[in-house]
């Protein structure tokens, strides 16, 4: 069992990037923290919370140090995209601090979005995340081949045309490809393309995209 510490870890997940989606028991726990941990584009959502607030970078080994040195004399709130449970870094800090030391606050998550903006259900998807990852296009490629419903997470590397031209290589152009961008945001879009068309399709920004299997 993992140290106790003197006060809990709180971990909120936010939602795909609207305040529409922040739920009442997150926001309740950002107004009571002392100290807030996120992206700049997440601590924005909170510019009128007083809190000392700091900017995540990528070292997440610091990451976790500051904030363990951090809740040992505040009430330290950690901010993640979505839902912490889905591809997010909570994993990392329940895993370091234990999760007796943590309070996980669920958010909606961008694929949660993401399946109600098509119409689909998700509870029969699989999903892979492709987010900041060295290209894994043959693991997504074998799921696609396993399941008649995928959702993927992106960055720029791990982007459509890199999906699209996989796809097209293991002869797999029948798929529909469904493309979410920038979910609850102001530039949302979702759009339904073959695999040729989703080829040179042009996307900006934040984006789920969705293969399915209709036949
Ligand atoms: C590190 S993952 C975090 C996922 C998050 N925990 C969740 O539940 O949505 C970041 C990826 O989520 C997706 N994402 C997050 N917010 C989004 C949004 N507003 N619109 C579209 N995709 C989004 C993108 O694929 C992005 O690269």
């Amino acid at each position: 069992m993992a140290k106790k510490l003197v006060n809990k870890i709180t971990i909120v997940g936010c939602g795909p990037g609207s305040k529409k989606y922040i739920t009442g028991y997150a926001r309740q726990r950002i107004k009571k923290a002392d100290a807030i941990i996120g992206s700049r584009r997440l601590l924005e959502l909170f510019s009128d919370v007083e809190a000392e607030k700091f900017v995540i970078n990528k070292n997440y080994k610091l990451l976790i140090t500051r904030i363990i040195s951090l809740s040992r004399s505040n009430n330290v709130v950690v901010l993640v995209s979505g839902d912490p449970g889905f591809f997010s870094y909570a994993k990392l800090i329940i895993d370091k601090v234990g999760v007796e030391n943590c309070e996980v606050i669920p958010g909606i998550s961008s694929v949660q979005l993401a399946f109600a903006a098509i119409g689909k259900t998700w509870n029969d998807a699989c999903f892979v995340s492709l987010h900041g990852r060295k290209a894994e296009i043959s693991t997504l490629i074998k799921k696609v081949k396993g399941h008649s419903k995928v959702a993927v997470l992106t960055d720029n590397t791990n982007n459509l045309k890199l999906i699209a031209n996989g796809l097209l290589n293991e002869g797999l152009k029948d798929r529909k490809i469904y493309i979410c961008e920038n979910l609850s945001l102001d530039k949302e879009r979702i759009r339904e393309f073959d695999v040729l068309s989703a080829q040179k399709a042009r996307i900006r920004g934040l984006n789920v995209i969705i293969i399915l299997d209709d036949e």
